[in-house]
Parts: structure tokens; C-alpha cells; sequence
């Protein structure tokens, strides 16, 4: 099998790696400078492996050259927030951290597909592709896929329709201002618009834009983990598979939207060669003056980086 390095064991990281062992498509490097850690998660999730039916090898090593041949590279060292802190309060302690791995990367698996989970994920996946200088293409950030779950979950809550027969679109930064498009929102295909009143609406993109904080108010000394490994999964999947998926991420963008040089969530075709194709909507000008604050919040994030 291929194989899908993720450097950083903690709660999403170990969650990811159950999920693509589960989905039996790679083998997993379970990477962390604890010493112990990764080795005895890795462990606990092979000893699963008889029940959950998967022949993927999950391993754990203290030792990132372990990476080496990896397809996939997944960063998800780094502290994540507490209570009233917002994503980009970690901005400076979380560069810290990844810068020394970016070498690292460099040396050890230069052709694989980055993808960063580290808050604040649009200014860091920036950070990563510019310090390391890497094909734009294969650095990608894990935004937009868990922001639209997380949306198409609510929607199907208040509709009562399986989960599966929802679709949605979310743009901008996974920070307070995310771009959520309710009209790019649909049960098999009918826009919600058509479905809900706009007041429901403005409910469940309100209710998704705080869904991070929110779960972070009942967690209070850990933040989401679950739906966020689940969506890392969905884009190592596209990636190892080559599956061409449309999905929501941040990107590097090259001009597309008019942005260049900076990372932030839009549609891509994800496959074996990492972003393959950068999906420009048609916005409105509401919608097009969100994306803006959204590129101005990660801008002036992203500026004060030493890069
Ligand atoms: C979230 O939105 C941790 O930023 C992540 O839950």
C-alpha cells in the first residue's frame, strides 16, 4: 500500500490515522516527538485491526525521517486553542513549531503532498509552502471540508435528511470570516433556499461558522478532533486514490480569484498530484466582499511571518 505520514499524534492526529486505517487505502507513519506516543497509539490502533477488518500497518516512530517515501504528508504538530482564543492567537506560537518539521519534509519526502492542520490553518499552510518553497500544488490545507460537513450536518438536522443526500459549499478562511454560500447548498441538488426560510438559514451558518468554539466551550481543554480527522481523511483519500473529489480547501493560489501568493479556502479537484485544478465560482457581490475580509484576515496574518 501507499503510504500517508502524519506528523502529530495528538487527538487528530491518532483519529486520522484510525479513519484511513479503517478505510483500508494507505499505511500510516504516526509521527510525534514525544517519545512513546506515537509508538503506543499505533500500536492500540493495529490491536484494533482484527475487529475493524483492516490490513493497513499503522506505525509509530519518534524519528521523522521515518517519513521517508511517504505520499502524503500530514501536519498536525502544534497547541490548539482554549477557551476565548481565537485561531490566529496561535499563529506565532504553532510557526514555531512546524518551521523545524518544513526541512525536515524537505529532506525526507520532498515529493509528497503536504497537508497542514495546524491552526491557523490558512496562514500556516502559507507559511509551510513559502519557507519550504514547494510546488504550490502539493501543499494543501484541511479547511473547507470540515467547515461544509459540519454545515451539511445541520442542514440535515433540520431537514431530517440523511446526511448523505447533502452537499454544500464554504470559501474564505476557516476563521470567523468563512464564506458560507447557502445557495451552492443543496439536497440532491435543490438548493436550500428553495427548502428553508432564510431565517433557518442564517441560523445554521451561524451556528456553523462558531462550531469549532462551540465545541471547544463543552470540551474546554481540547478542541474538535473527530470531524476534523474525518475530513483530513477525505482529502488524503482523494489524494492516494487519485479520485479527481471536488472539495473544499485552502489552496495556494496562483491569481485564481483575483489572490495570488496566499493560501485560502476554495473548491479544488483533489488527486494523486494534490490540487489539480483550483474551482473558480461565480460570486455575488455579498459574497464576493466576504472573500475579501477573508483575504485581508489572512493577509496581515500571513505578513507577519518571517518567511
Ligand atoms: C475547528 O474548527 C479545530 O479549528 C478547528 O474545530
Amino acid at each position: 500500500m501507499k503510504k500517508v505520514s502524519i506528523i502529530g499524534a495528538g487527538n487528530v492526529g491518532a483519529n486520522a490515522a484510525f479513519y484511513i486505517g479503517e478505510k483500508n487505502f494507505a499505511d500510516v507513519m504516526l509521527v510525534d516527538v514525544v517519545e512513546g506516543r506515537a509508538k503506543g497509539k499505533a500500536l492500540d490502533l493495529m490491536e484494533a485491526a482484527p475487529v475493524r477488518y483492516y490490513d493497513a500497518r499503522i506505525e509509530g516512530t519518534d524519528d521523522i525521517a521515518d517519513i521517508a517515501g511517504s505520499e502524503v504528508v500530514v501536519i498536525t504538530a502544534g497547541h490548539v486553542r482554549k477557551p476565548q482564543m481565537s485561531r490566529l492567537d496561535l499563529l506565532e506560537t504553532n510557526a514555531k513549531v512546524i518551521d523545524p518539521i518544513i526541512p525536515q519534509i524537505k529532506q525526507h519526502a520532498p515529493e509528497a503532498t503536504i497537508i497542514n492542520i495546524t491552526e491557523p490553518v490558512d496562514a500556516l499552510t502559507c507559511y509551510i509552502w513559502k519557507k519550504g518553497k514547494f510546488d504550490p500544488k502539493k501543499v494543501v490545507g484541511m479547511t473547507g471540508v470540515l467547515d461544509t460537513t459540519r454545515f451539511r450536518e445541520f442542514i440535515s438536522k433540520e431537514l431530517q435528511v440523511s446526511t448523505a443526500n447533502t452537499t454544500a459549499v464554504v470559501i474564505g478562511g476557516h476563521h470567523d470570516f468563512m464564506v458560507i454560500i447557502p445557495r451552492y447548498a443543496s439536497v440532491e441538488g435543490i438548493p436550500i433556499t428553495q427548502l428553508l426560510p432564510q431565517e433557518k438559514i442564517d441560523n445554521l451558518i451561524k451556528r456553523t461558522r462558531a462550531a469549532g468554539s462551540e465545541i471547544l466551550s463543552y470540551l474546554k481543554t481540547a478542541t474538535a478532533h473527530y470531524a476534523p480527522a474525518a475530513a483530513l481523511a477525505e482529502i488524503v483519500e482523494a489524494i492516494i486514490k487519485d479520485s479527481k473529489r471536488m472539495l473544499c480547501v485552502s489552496a495556494c493560489l496562483q491569481g485564481e480569484y483575483d489572490v495570488k501568493d496566499l493560501c485560502l479556502g476554495v473548491p479544488a479537484i483533489i488527486g494523486a498530484k494534490g490540487v489539480e485544478k483550483v474551482v473558480e465560482l461565480q460570486l455575488t457581490i455579498e459574497e464576493r466582499q466576504q472573500f475579501e475580509e477573508s483575504v485581508t484576515v489572512i493577509k496581515n496574518a500571513v505578513d507577519t511571518l518571517e518567511i
